[in-house]
């Protein structure tokens, strides 16, 4: 049997995120997504090919990711596309993470029908006035009411997925919200409230350095501990702790949460929290990034990337199998990324957040999160 393959860090790989497109339909201030695509986006049969090549080398989870997903004209067609390598076991699921503003009815049910096991959705506040700041949509005296049109819009979004068949009780069907000092954390117990009621899992994420022009500092971070204190203090939590090579520690409500009354099982009935500042989680982090135009990284915060297109263009017959799945493997042989642990001691001793980056620092929509 060939030996296992590990990183430099004995770390398996086990999730592809793969970037459909860098571009946006919003401008969250935390992530500020490019207007235009990179050159070079992949096919959907160099998309095809490239996650028949990860899977051969162990990865059994796909989340599709952007920018927005949903701005990709062919997503269904790729879904579909992928349907037979999870119908033969290697790739046990298929998820996606979209803003949610783009889920109408019907495109809900033609991605479940095209072989999409989970979605989670992004929103992060309960009321107009915030849904519009963290939206970016500015300071003018519109955007409150743009705000509340696109909290009905995810609110929607959330019953056309439900509707689809992706059931929240057993976690198809998640909310996550970026949660920055001062700026949103008022929201905390809001959205927790609306998720309760929704029987959805809320995920709250902690505002991360990512790309260079978000504007992150520390103080703008709340720890997920404080999160959790704050709404423990509303709703008694126990903790249930993160899953091996998860992103999210999760805690259960005390109460049962407070969609069990009406029915909606379990997935209201629990919080989760990436910790990611305050509480990095590299130590098991099996996920390889592979962006829009065919770049692989090993890391949300890698300084560069690796082209693949010349592998995945490679034969007059199409993408070169064999290269594609030895460059890979390479890749992952020498990697030894764990940014996030490096920041938080350097943070400890005192040194500038700055200066623990490596540079160039690639943006969050062109890597998808
Ligand atoms: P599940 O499979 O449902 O647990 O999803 P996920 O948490 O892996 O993916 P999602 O797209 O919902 O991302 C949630 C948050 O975790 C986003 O802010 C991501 O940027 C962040 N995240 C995902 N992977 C990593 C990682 O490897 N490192 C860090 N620091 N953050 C990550
Ligand atoms: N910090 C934390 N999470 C972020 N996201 C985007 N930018 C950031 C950031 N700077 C989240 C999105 C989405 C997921 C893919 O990443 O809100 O939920
Ligand atoms: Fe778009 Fe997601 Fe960035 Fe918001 S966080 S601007 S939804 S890519």
């Amino acid at each position: 049997m060939a030996a296992p393959l590990l990183d430099r860090h004995g770390r398996p790989p086990g999730v592809l995120r793969l970037s459909l497109t860098a571009r946006c339909n919003l401008a969250c201030p935390y992530c500020l997504p490019d207007d235009r695509d990179p050159p070079g986006l992949l096919s959907t049969g160099e998309r095809v090919a490239l996650v028949t090549a990860a899977v051969g080398l162990g990865v059994h989870s796909l989340r599709l990711t952007g920018g927005e997903p949903l701005l990709h004209p062919r997503l269904e067609e790729l879904i579909a596309a992928l349907r037979p390598l999870r119908d033969a076991g290697g790739l046990r699921e298929i998820a996606l993470t979209s803003n949610g503003s783009l889920l109408s009815a019907e495109r809900a049910h033609a991605l479940r029908a095209a072989g999409l096991d989970r979605i989670t959705l992004s929103l992060d506040g309960a009321d107009g006035a915030s849904v519009a700041r963290m939206a970016g949509f500015g300071a003018s005296a519109a955007a409150p009411g743009q705000g509340d049109a696109l909290l009905a819009r995810v609110l929607a979004a959330i019953e056309h997925a439900r509707a689809a068949g992706f059931d929240p009780s057993s976690g198809q069907l998640k909310l996550n919200s970026v949660i920055a000092r001062g700026r949103n954390d008022d929201q905390l117990l809001p959205l927790a409230a609306l998720a309760r009621e929704r029987g959805l899992e809320l995920r709250l994420i902690e505002f991360m350095d990512v790309g260079s022009r978000n504007g992150w500092s520390p103080e703008q971070v709340l720890p997920a501990a404080e999160m959790v204190r704050r709404i423990g203090a509303r709703w008694p939590l126990e903790p249930l702790g993160r899953p091996s090579h998860g992103t999210a520690s999760r805690w259960r409500y005390r109460d049962g949460g407070g969609a069990a009354d009406q029915g909606n099982g379990p997935g209201g009935s629990h919080l989760a929290v990436v910790a990611s500042i305050s509480a990095p989680f590299c130590g098991d982090c099996n996920r390889l990034r592979v962006t829009a135009d065919g770049m692989a990284y090993t890391c949300l915060f890698a300084s560069s990337g690796t082209d693949l297109k010349p592998v995945l263009r490679g034969g007059p017959a199409g993408p070169d199998a064999a290269g594609l799945s030895n460059v890979l493997a390479a890749l992952w042989r020498q990697r030894a990324d764990r940014y996030s642990e490096e920041r938080s001691t350097a943070l400890a001793y005192g040194a500038s957040p700055t200066s623990t980056r490596p540079q160039p620092h690639a943006e969050m929509a062109y890597l998808g999160g």
